[in-house]
């Protein structure tokens, strides 16, 4: 037998047991004439005494740091035990050791506080993943996966898998293409998703869909996205949106339970994107705390279903706010007592170039009901207490207002909001709120190209009540200022996005499941016949040959695995995963081909 126990397992119950382990060298320790060997394995790590009638042995056969070790040994108590680990009552009394093979020194230390920085441990990915936090990382992404097909299997869902080369269809990101040799001239794409697809299984009739699988979207790389990640893509036939969103929560609360076993049993908020948006000025916001904007002054095309409230702002002559489009404030709570130094930071922090704002307005809410603002000279206490009334502000917090263009000042509202979240200490990372938003708009306006984008994508319905609006009217935009009037800017979708602490998990939508509707839909989005045919002629087709009403969505498995881990940054939960340039440092990726291989490919490659 190789190994009797793990490195993790052994206590006091096995005292005087003969025992072989193997596992890695994590520290040597000599004391005199006796050495002490912490061994690590994936399960744990368990300590080994090598005794005097040893040393003999040892300095023939040094070990060092990471050499990979075969012993056998008595399990013994130890004289001073070690509290913070499983196997911390126990040792190993060595008989006899194996050198099963030697490690060249690590380039950093394999231990929970690594002297390794990030480029280096991304470079050895191999060694990092001998560490707990990642080993742990791992460890929970794998019970979210298993969690989620035994819940998936319960409720009669089949995993089929998909192609990983496709066609190029381009729509949001853009595509990973891959040269056919045997096509020359012909490219494959990496499926950004593989939504087509799982409509197509939808018309095959397997009603019930998923797949943990990975998707490939060339673009820009942030801290919650890679270029390849996994999504739980799922889809179901015969429904409507309400089956879904209760399937799919279904689904989180059995995450929750079995992963973090915590009952998450309370109802999950929704909440429309409109609402969203004016609430939190965010299409995915993190409800945990309050904070809500206040909207002083905005468009009235844009939140044309929103009260106006009182005019508090205007006719005082303070020009940043007379000709704002948009002015929000929110009230910090018990914040009003921020120094000079303080008030100046956060307005350095909206200054700078990824917020945009050209400024920061304060009214501080003294506990004696007094106010003290940055606007004194524009406005009376009178109107500074109307504009905290309206802040919800109460004695004691700092009201924070912005302004500027609407796009720009609400997301600077936002993260001015979630700035002040994590300051204050309202964003813990173990207290989960989730949230559905709801009734997106369907279409976004392209400036540059003057036509309509699907917000989702081009296969989401639109709402029942709105189908109308789209096929009685022309998409064609004639004036580009005023595209908000136009009737498309307000149909909604039949669209959902699961929120979880202000990252959005995950997305879908009740699909269009009739030919003619989804050809309006191309058409909408400024594709001619010939391209919708080049490029979805097999799901138009498709639809002819008796297409169910169908709906699914799509969890992004990396996101929701660094979030139940208490981390935003989705690396730590992917084994290998790549670097901010797309790169992947260990295997050195992507890299130049051979000549030969352009050749059978017959590609040429000009680099000027
Ligand atoms: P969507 O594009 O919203 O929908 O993707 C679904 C979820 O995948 C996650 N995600 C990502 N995670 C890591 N890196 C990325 N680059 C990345 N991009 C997206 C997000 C997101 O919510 N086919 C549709 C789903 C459907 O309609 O059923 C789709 O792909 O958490």
């Amino acid at each position: 037998m190789f190994r009797s126990h793990t490195c993790g397992e052994l206590k006091m119950a096995d005292v005087n047991n003969d025992v072989t382990l193997a596992g890695w060298v994590q520290t040597v320790r000599k004391f005199g004439s006796i050495t002490f060997v912490d061994l690590r394995d994936r399960y744990g790590i368990t300590q080994l005494l090598f005794n005097e009638s040893l040393n003999e042995v040892l300095d023939k056969n040094p070990l060092g740091r990471e050499f990979v070790l075969q012993v056998t040994g008595k399990v013994s108590e130890r004289s001073s035990k070690n509290a913070n680990i499983a196997t911390g009552d126990i040792e190993i009394a060595v008989a006899s050791f194996t050198i099963l093979n030697k490690s060249i020194t690590p380039p950093f230390t394999i231990q929970d506080d690594t002297d390794g920085g990030d480029e280096l441990r991304m470079k050895y990915r191999f060694l990092d993943l001998r560490r707990n936090a990642v080993k742990k990382n791992l460890a929970l992404r794998y019970a979210v996966g298993r969690s989620t097909r035994n819940y998936l299997h319960e409720n009669n869902f089949m995993d089929i898998e998909t192609p990983f080369l496709i066609k190029s269809t381009p729509e949001g990101a853009r595509d990973f293409v891959v040269p056919s040799r045997m096509n020359a001239g012909q490219f494959y794409a990496l499926p950004q998703s593989p939504q087509t697809f799982k409509q197509l299984l939808m018309v095959s009739g397997y009603d019930r869909y998923y797949q943990i699988v990975k998707c490939f979207r060339d673009e820009d790389l942030r801290a919650d996205r890679q270029p390849e990640f996994t999504q739980i893509d799922c889809e179901m036939s015969f429904v409507e949106q309400e089956d879904i969103l209760q399937m799919f929560e279904g689904l989180v609360r059995r995450i929750f339970k079995d992963v973090k076993n915590i009952e998450y049993t309370e109802t999950i908020e929704r909440m429309s994107w409109m609402d969203a948006m004016w609430t939190y000025g965010n299409d995915k916001p993190d409800i945990r705390f309050g904070m809500n904007l206040c909207n002083l002054k905005f468009p009235s095309h844009t939140f044309s279903e929103q009260q106006d409230i009182p005019e508090l702002i205007d006719g005082a002559d303070f020009k940043v706010f007379d000709e704002a489009e948009t002015v929000v404030a929110i009230a910090v709570p018990g914040c009003a007592n921020y120094s000079r130094k303080q008030t100046d930071e956060l307005t350095e922090w909206v200054k700078r170039p990824q917020i945009g704002m050209k400024g920061l307005v304060f009214i501080k809410c003294n506990e004696d009901g007094t106010f003290k603002s940055s606007v004194d000279k524009f406005y009376t206490e009178d109107k500074l207490k109307a504009i905290a009334t309206a802040a919800n502000a109460t004695a004691g917090d700092l009201i924070l207002i912005v302004a500027g263009a609407e796009e720009k000042t609400r997301k600077a509202a936002s993260d001015l909001r979630m700035y002040m979240g994590t300051t204050l200490g309202l964003r813990k990372a173990d207290d989960y709120k989730l949230l559905w938003v709801l009734d997106f708009p369907l279409f976004e306006y392209a400036e540059e190209d003057n036509r309509w984008v699907a917000r989702h994508h081009p296969f989401t319905s639109p709402k029942p009540s709105d189908i109308h609006t789209m096929i009685n009217n022309d998409p064609k935009i004639t004036n580009a200022t005023e595209y908000l009037k136009h009737p498309y800017a307000n149909i909604k979708a039949n669209a959902y996005d699961m929120v979880l602490n202000g990252n959005e998990i995950g997305g879908g939508s009740i699909r269009i499941f009739q030919k003619e509707l989804q050809q309006k839909m191309f058409a909408a989005l400024g594709m001619s016949e010939e391209e919708q045919q080049h490029k979805f002629g097999f799901l138009l087709g498709a639809f002819e040959y008796g297409a169910p009403p169908h709906g699914g969505i799509a969890f992004g498995f990396d996101r929701l695995c660094a979030i139940l881990g208490g981390s935003e940054s989705i690396r730590d939960f992917i084994a290998f995963p790549k670097n901010n340039s797309g790169r992947d440092m260990m295997i050195d990726a992507p890299s130049t081909i051979d000549e030969k291989q352009f050749e059978e490919l017959q590609i040429k490659l000009d680099l000027k």
